[in-house]
This record gives C-alpha cells, sequence and structure tokens, in this order.
C-alpha cells in the first residue's frame, strides 16, 4: 500500500519535472560537451554563421570566445563580421520592432537562454535548446512555412534546414476521450506532415488499449546518414549555448580540482603533524 502510494508520488513528479520545460513535448538529453573546445569553437562558428543575424548575445565579447581555445587571430578570419571589432559585445542591427513586424515576435537575447530555460531538477537548457532545434517541421499553414514540436506557432523559421534536408513527420497522440454518456475510450491521431508540409490528420478509435497516453513526434528524413552529422551539429550548438550562459563554468570545474587536490595534500600533512605532536605524549 505504502509502496504503491511512493510509487505514484514518484512516477507522478518525474512526469511533471520531465514535461515541465517543454510546453508537453518530452525533450531529447543532449550529449555533455561543455569540456571539448573542439565541439565548443564548431557550436562558436554555428552560432555566429546562422544565429547572429536575427539574436545577439550582448553579454559575450568576441574575445572572451578565446577562453574555449580560438585565437584573436582566428576569431578576427573567421567570426568577426567586417565592420566589429574584436572587443566588441555580439549585437545586431536588427531593430526588435522590425523583427516584430517581420517574425511576430522578437528574437530573444541568447546569451542567457540556455540557464533561463533550465529546470532544477528535470532537462536542463542546453536539452531544450537541442530538442527545439531538431524538432522543426514544414507546416504550410504557418506564416513562415514552419512549426516547432516544442514551441508550437514559433515565430521563428527552420534557419537550419539546409543542413538538415527534407524531413516528414508523423505526430502521434494517444488520448483518453469522454462520450456524452461518460464512457471513456482511447483514441489516436496521426497528424503526418510531408516534407512540403501538407498534412493529412487521422483519427481512430482504439478498443482494448491498455496503454498509457502517447505524444510523440516521428521524424523521416531523406538522408538518415545526413541526420546523425545534423544532431551532432546540433549538440555542438546547444553546449556552445551552455557555456555562453555560464562561461565561468570552466574555470570553476578546473579550480574544483585543484581545490580537492589541495584538501588531499592537506589532509597528509595534518595527519603526519599530527602523529609527530602526540609522539612523545603518552
Ligand atoms: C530569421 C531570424 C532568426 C534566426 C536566424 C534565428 N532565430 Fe531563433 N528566434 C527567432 C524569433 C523571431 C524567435 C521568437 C519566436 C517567438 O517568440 O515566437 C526566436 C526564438 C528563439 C529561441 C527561444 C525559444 C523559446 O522557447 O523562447 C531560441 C532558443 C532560439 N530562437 C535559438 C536560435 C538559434 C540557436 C539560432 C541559430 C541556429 C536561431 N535561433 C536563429 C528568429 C530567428
Amino acid at each position: 500500500m505504502i509502496k504503491k502510494l511512493i510509487g505514484t508520488i514518484a512516477l507522478s513528479l518525474t512526469c511533471a519535472v520531465a514535461f515541465a520545460a517543454g510546453g508537453g513535448y518530452k525533450l531529447d538529453h543532449a550529449p555533455d560537451r561543455i569540456n571539448d573546445m573542439a565541439a565548443l569553437q564548431n557550436g562558436a562558428k554555428l552560432f555566429v554563421n546562422y544565429c547572429l543575424g536575427c539574436h545577439s548575445a550582448n553579454s559575450m565579447r568576441y574575445n572572451k570566445l578565446t577562453d574555449i581555445g580560438l585565437t584573436e587571430e582566428q576569431i578576427k578570419k573567421n567570426l568577426l563580421f567586417t565592420t566589429d571589432k574584436i572587443g566588441d559585445l555580439m549585437r545586431i542591427a536588427m531593430t526588435p520592432e522590425d523583427a516584430k513586424n517581420w517574425f511576430g515576435a522578437a528574437p530573444p537575447d541568447l546569451s542567457v537562454i540556455a540557464r533561463a530555460k533550465s529546470t532544477t531538477m528535470g532537462p536542463s537548457g542546453v536539452d531544450y535548446v537541442y530538442t527545439f532545434l531538431r524538432t522543426f517541421y514544414r507546416d504550410t499553414s504557418k506564416v513562415s512555412g514552419w512549426n516547432n514540436m516544442v514551441f508550437p506557432s514559433v515565430g521563428m523559421p527552420n534557419v537550419l534546414w539546409e543542413l538538415q534536408g527534407p524531413r516528414s513527420m508523423d505526430h502521434v497522440v494517444v488520448h483518453e476521450t469522454e462520450a456524452a454518456d461518460g464512457k471513456k475510450s482511447w483514441e489516436r491521431t496521426t497528424a503526418n506532415y510531408d516534407a512540403q508540409g501538407f498534412s493529412v490528420i487521422k483519427t481512430e478509435q482504439l478498443k482494448d488499449y491498455s496503454g498509457s497516453a502517447v505524444d510523440k513526434a516521428i521524424f523521416t528524413s531523406a538522408n538518415p546518414s545526413g541526420n546523425a552529422a545534423f544532431d551532432n551539429n546540433v549538440a555542438d550548438l546547444s553546449n556552445f549555448l551552455g557555456w555562453m550562459a555560464e562561461p565561468m563554468q570552466l574555470q570553476r570545474k578546473q579550480l574544483g580540482v585543484w581545490v580537492l587536490l589541495f584538501l588531499a595534500l592537506f589532509l597528509v600533512v595534518a595527519w603526519r603533524l599530527n602523529a609527530v605532536f602526540w609522539k612523545n605524549v603518552k
């Protein structure tokens, strides 16, 4: 009885945490590359090339990228727009008013987005960005021609679509319905969006269904191997946003190792000192 109760509480807690951040869509877990300099550098390159056109990162200076192992020369050559200087903040030319007119919403500054989207017990902000960038699908009913599983009706188009290639998507929802007479039954709705964004929606009754509710998206790529490469790039980019939201975390972790080493050494010294000190005291 007690066991069952604890089980139920644990289960509902897990569900609450898993669904809290993504507006109902279950977030994927991003690979952890926060200490991988090559991955962070690739993320920085993708960020400057694909995101900085619309989003600023106002608390980031270009020369701060030396912290992830880039030289000032590399930054100047590959990442700076001609009008920017190495000490400049990552600003953009677009005004919030223009952005609102074009996209229906202003693109938020991305300096700390990974921290803003993180949950204490559940998925991190890096998981959020990782899933968000990989769940765009074509939808002709939207102004931009794009929709997103994590952020339904998002104003942002799928800016990485050329890297990702064409995909179709089946959004499968299994849920319980209640008829007028109070009788409950399970129903499955499948919305198929083809690679051009035209949708066909199909609903069927499920007899003898004993599972639980389902809400998932199944993406089908024309080129599955290219998709793995895409996921890899998005993982780098998401980790870069995670680093940008908290650039001190690298130093903090390094410092932590030194502190532990010092404490271990100090323990040995204190222990020997203690032995010497009490040697003649009987
Ligand atoms: C063409 C302009 C444009 C580009 C380029 C662009 N975005 Fe966006 N982005 C937007 C807009 C507009 C919004 C606000 C959407 C809304 O509120 O409906 C947004 C929102 C977001 C959000 C916030 C989602 C949320 O839940 O609040 C994230 C994260 C994001 N973009 C990441 C990125 C990343 C990473 C890139 C680069 C790969 C990128 N964007 C490139 C226009 C853009």
